[in-house]
C-alpha cells in the first residue's frame, strides 16, 4: 500500500460504481449516481497512488441533522484503519461546519455485522425501525 490520499467532494459516479459492485453487486445507473454526486452534502474518496480505494457520503441539512451513506472500503483493504478515516472525515465536516456547542443528530444505517464498527465512534442502535420502499418514478 502506497500512502494513501483523502479527497473531498471529488467522488464520481464512476468510482462510485465501481467501489459500490467491490462488496454489494451490482450497482446503480450512471444517470441516477451522477445526480446524486452533484446533490450529496460531502463525499469522501481514499486513494492509494492513482487507485480509488474507499468512499463515504454524507448529506445533511448542516444545522440539526445529518445521514452517513455508502460507507465502503474495497475488501483487500479492509481491516487497515481506512474505514476509521472516512468516518473521522465525515465528523470533522460536523464540526466545522455545525454551531459550536450543540448537538447535532448524526444517523445512518447498517447491517447487523457492521453495528460494532460504528458503535466505536459512539454511534448505538434504538428502538426505531427501518421504513424503506422502491418508489418508481414516473
Ligand atoms: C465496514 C467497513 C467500512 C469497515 O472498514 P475498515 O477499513 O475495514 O475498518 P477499519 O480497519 O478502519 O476498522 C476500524 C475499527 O473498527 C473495527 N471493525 C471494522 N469492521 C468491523 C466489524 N464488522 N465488526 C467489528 N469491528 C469492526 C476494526 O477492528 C477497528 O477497530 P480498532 O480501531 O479498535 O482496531 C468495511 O468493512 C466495508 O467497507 N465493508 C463493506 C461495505 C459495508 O458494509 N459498509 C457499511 C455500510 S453500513
Amino acid at each position: 500500500m502506497n500512502r494513501l490520499t483523502i479527497k473531498h467532494n471529488e467522488l464520481t459516479a464512476e468510482e462510485f460504481i465501481f467501489l459500490w459492485e467491490s462488496v454489494w453487486g451490482k450497482g446503480p445507473t450512471l444517470e441516477q449516481t451522477r445526480l446524486a454526486m452533484e446533490h450529496t452534502l460531502f463525499r469522501v474518496s481514499v486513494f492509494d497512488g492513482d487507485t480509488i480505494v474507499a468512499m463515504a457520503r454524507m448529506n445533511g441539512d448542516m444545522g440539526l441533522d445529518y445521514y452517513i451513506k455508502d460507507v465502503v472500503v474495497r475488501p483487500e483493504y479492509q481491516g487497515k484503519g481506512i474505514g476509521r478515516m472516512l468516518i473521522d472525515e465525515l465528523l470533522r465536516f460536523i464540526d466545522e461546519h455545525g454551531v459550536s456547542g450543540t448537538s447535532i443528530f448524526v444517523e445512518l444505517c447498517a447491517m447487523p455485522d457492521k453495528i460494532p464498527f460504528y458503535e466505536k465512534f459512539g454511534f448505538a442502535a434504538n428502538e426505531a425501525q427501518r421504513l424503506k420502499m422502491y418508489y418508481q418514478v414516473k
